[in-house]
């Protein structure tokens, strides 16, 4: 019988492990949004600063930009960034479908773009779990900016 008790103590204290554990991580989540891992608003207007030269530089997608006032259009970048990463700002552009209609962007185009934003990203010597998660939260707005 001794054991049958050890046994279920043991069990019971790896749940509770586990679950103190799995408790703390979530803590820690919400503590730091990926806007404050990013390194706050300074951080990521330096990543659409450079970001936004090496679009303009890429032959493939940089005739989509050619009548674009880059200024606002960064702006409206580092908020839309800022926002969607959990930080204070208020994204007050258009949304992507209406921003993106009629432009006639491939996959092709949206993965191009993707790479400039990624090779910036490895500059700035952001972390995998942090480029991960701003990837993953832009990744869905695909399907409103590829037309075609
Ligand atoms: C996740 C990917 C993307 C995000 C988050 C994004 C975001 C934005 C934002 C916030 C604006 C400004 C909207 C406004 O002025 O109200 C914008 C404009 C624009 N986007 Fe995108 N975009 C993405 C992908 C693309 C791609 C793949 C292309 C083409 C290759 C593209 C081409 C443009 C152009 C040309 C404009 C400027 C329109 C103008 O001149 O007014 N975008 N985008």
């Amino acid at each position: 019988m001794q054991w049958k008790r050890r046994l279920a103590i043991g069990v019971l204290s790896l749940v509770a492990l586990c679950g103190c554990a799995t408790t703390g991580e979530q803590m820690a989540t919400k503590e730091k949004s990926l806007y404050d891992r990013l390194g706050g608003k300074l951080a990521i207007t330096a990543v659409v600063d450079d970001f936004v030269v090496r679009v303009a530089a890429d032959h493939g997608i940089n005739r989509f930009f050619a009548n674009t006032d880059v200024p606002s259009f960064k702006a409206k970048l580092v908020d839309q960034i800022c926002e969607a990463s959990g930080g204070p700002c208020k994204y007050t552009g258009k949304d992507m479908k209406t921003t993106h209609a009629g432009m006639g962007v491939t996959d092709a185009d949206f993965n191009a773009l993707v790479e400039d934003l990624v090779a910036t990203l490895d500059k700035f010597k952001v972390p995998e779990k942090e480029k991960g998660e701003l990837l993953g939260v832009l990744g869905p707005m695909r399907k409103d900016i590829v037309t075609r």
